[in-house]
């Protein structure tokens, strides 16, 4: 199987060359805006001696020979790429968002640009395996979650089978979530000791986290989502908070029962909480619930490395889906530790 890495000199880009070192797919192309021509270990000295190959433009990869091609753009960018590699049969895992939102409308609502390609929205599944793991199976294009979409319905899936409709997300994330081009807001002097919000109301995650929330309950979940810029490099954490009548009994059973079987959501035991410095460098989401008898609110928490679950090691998830194989391959990493 050879596949395409668009965007491999990026934070996801290079989480994605460095995972599939240990995959059996191989990667025949790597692209980038900015080193176009140079080895990939000037960017990502960690893989120096892993690959041999330099980044070549967008325009020259996808002239290429592969079966998979990965995205990992800035959002905006693939939507006119993915018609492209589909047309000469190429199936896509696109970790952007333009092919997330299966209404239309809602691009010009939270991105700003009418979807060119509305058919293909209709097309695309939604890459979160724990959902929809059967459509991913077939699918030709598969629009990977965000981050903090990803973290907000593994906390609260269960907690929307057991009725809730409300839910209020908070979320802090590392750095690495604002990719590896630095801002104002994302530099390193500006982020280290920070602790604030960011984008406090209409999170554009908030679209993505309704449409699967709503789909999983057959009925609207509305999702209010805050995330908080914290100091660390990698992770994120979600608490996401609703109001129901449920016991810890209950809570632990739905929980439990919900995520059986997943190979990569580990359900904290009663009594614990996850907690993202033992998922990191992993692939796992770590989950877990408490409940405020006093005040009735449920609490559902979610622990993923961003670049990982929240991004290239989800994207591999679906690919093996795609491709018929294990779901796990090259994915069972423990994590890192201390
Ligand atoms: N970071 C996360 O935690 C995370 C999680 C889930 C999903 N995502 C999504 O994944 C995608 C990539 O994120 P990232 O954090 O990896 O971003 P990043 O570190 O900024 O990397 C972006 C990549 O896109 C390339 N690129 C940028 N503009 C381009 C252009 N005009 N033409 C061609 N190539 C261009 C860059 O190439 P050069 O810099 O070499 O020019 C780089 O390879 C985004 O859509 C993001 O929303 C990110």
């Amino acid at each position: 199987m050879k596949v395409a890495v668009f965007g491999a000199s990026g934070y996801t880009g290079g989480e994605l060359l460095r995972l599939l070192v240990n995959h059996p797919a191989e990667v025949v192309a790597a692209t980038s805006k900015e080193y176009v021509g140079k080895p990939i270990y000037l960017v990502h000295p960690h893989l120096k001696g892993f690959y041999s190959m330099k980044f070549s433009s967008l325009e020259e990869a996808l002239k290429g020979d592969y079966d998979y091609a990965f995205i990992a753009l800035p959002h905006g960018l693939s939507k006119d790429l993915v018609p492209k590699l589909m047309e000469s049969g190429v199936k896509v895992v696109d970790l952007g968002a333009d092919f997330r939102l299966k209404d239309p409308s809602l691009y010009e609502r939270w991105y700003g640009f009418t979807h060119p390609y509305p058919d293909l929205l209709e097309r695309a599944v939604y890459g979160l395996p724990e959902l929809n793991r059967e459509e991913i199976k077939g699918a030709e294009l598969v629009a990977s979650p965000g981050c903090n979409a990803t973290a907000t319905i593994l906390a609260s899936a269960p907690l929307v089978k057991m009725g809730a409709s409300h839910l209020i997300a908070d979320l802090k994330v590392g750095s690495s979530e604002a990719g590896s081009k630095p801002t104002k807001g994302t530099h390193h002097p500006y982020r280290e000791g920070a602790i604030r919000p960011y984008s406090p109301s209409g999170h554009r995650h908030q679209a993505e986290a309704q449409q699967e929330l709503s789909k999983l309950a057959g009925r609207k979940v509305k999702v209010s989502l805050v995330p908080h810029s914290v100091s660390s490099v990698r992770g994120a954490f979600a608490s996401v908070h609703s109001f129901l009548e449920v016991d810890e009994a209950e809570l632990w059973r739905a929980y439990a029962k919900f995520y059986s079987g997943e190979p990569f959501v580990r359900v904290a035991q009663r009594g614990t909480v996850p907690n993202v410095k033992s998922v990191i460098g992993s692939n796992f989401a770590d989950v877990g619930f408490a409940s405020d008898q006093e005040s009735g609110r449920v609490t559902g928490f979610a622990a993923i490395d961003n670049l990982i679950k929240g991004a290239a090691g989800q994207a591999i998830q679906s690919l093996n889906l795609m491709a018929g194989l294990d779901e796990r391959t090259g994915l069972t990493i423990p994590p890192l530790s201390p």
